[in-house]
């Protein structure tokens, strides 16, 4: 049975369809890159999987089971865990409890466990050492960081990371790579990340590669075979990967 999957669906905005029938699959122990230009519909499709959004048609399935219209602490409960592309932190709040909260929102835990599990988060993704400090005076990469941490607090099966390494610089990316590659070969989860314009990274990191445009999924393979379809080329790359 397929960990996930996306069946023909749309999501429209008003007059834009942002997703116009979009399927996708993710089998449990894959690593499923999304790519595309801005505004092709990656973060909308996260949206629409973790329940931020329930689309206007077609279904979503986790498990084999249908949680199209579960709202998302129910489907955070089930094991799908997201880190934002704009991290917004409670910022009055210590980076510990920041990933506590975190760890509540999945569910299943006392607050003493919690505790123990968004330290050993934090301690994961190297910011221990920060567990106490108000997370409203992190570093842009420790958001980042915290971001990623209060996500595995979760304890996901499913993790979903939209584009966790925009606004990093090339050593932090170069961590966050790592970081995330250890997350996926230790921890018992597929990962789906949009790396958009860090080709390099997606290539080290996904076992396949789905290239969005216009709300429509344009390319699907291995990243060698996707980031060289010609049309992903002329679209989005510019020149063939490599
Ligand atoms: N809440 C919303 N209300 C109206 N339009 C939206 C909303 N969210 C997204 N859109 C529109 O839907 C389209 C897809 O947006 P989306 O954020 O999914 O793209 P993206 O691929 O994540 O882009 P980026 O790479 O810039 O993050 C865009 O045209 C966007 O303006
Ligand atoms: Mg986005």
């Amino acid at each position: 049975m397929k960990l996930l999957k996306v069946e023909n669906v749309v999501k429209k905005f008003g007059g834009l369809a942002a997703l116009q029938g979009v399927s996708l699959e993710i089998d449990k122990g894959e690593f499923v890159a999304i790519v595309g230009p801005n505004g092709s519909g990656k973060t909308t499709l996260l949206n629409v999987i973790n329940g931020v959004y329930k689309p206007d048609s077609g279904r979503v399935l986790f498990e084999g089971r249908d949680i199209t219209k579960l709202p998302a602490y129910a489907r955070a409960k089930m094991g799908i865990s997201r880190a934002f592309q704009v991290p917004r932190p409670f910022p009055d709040m210590t980076v510990l409890d920041n990933v506590v909260v975190g760890a509540l929102f999945n569910g299943g835990l006392d607050l003493q466990r919690a505790k123990e599990v968004a330290r050993e988060a934090l301690e994961y993704v190297g910011l221990g050492r920060k567990a106490d400090e108000l997370a409203g005076r992190l570093t842009f990469n420790e958001l980042r960081l915290l971001e990623l941490a209060r996500a595995l607090a979760g304890r996901p099966k499913l993790l979903l990371l939209d584009e966790v390494m925009a606004g990093l610089n090339p050593g932090e990316i170069d961590n966050m790579t790592k970081l995330i590659r250890r997350v996926v070969e230790e921890k018992d989860i597929a990962a789906l990340s949009l790396v958009e314009h860090r080709m390099k990274a997606v290539v080290q990191l996904a076992h396949r590669v789905v290239v969005m445009h216009q709300g429509k999924v344009i390319a699907e393979g291995p990243p060698d075979v996707a980031l060289n379809d010609p049309m992903v080329v002329e679209i989005y790359l510019g020149k063939p990967w490599r």
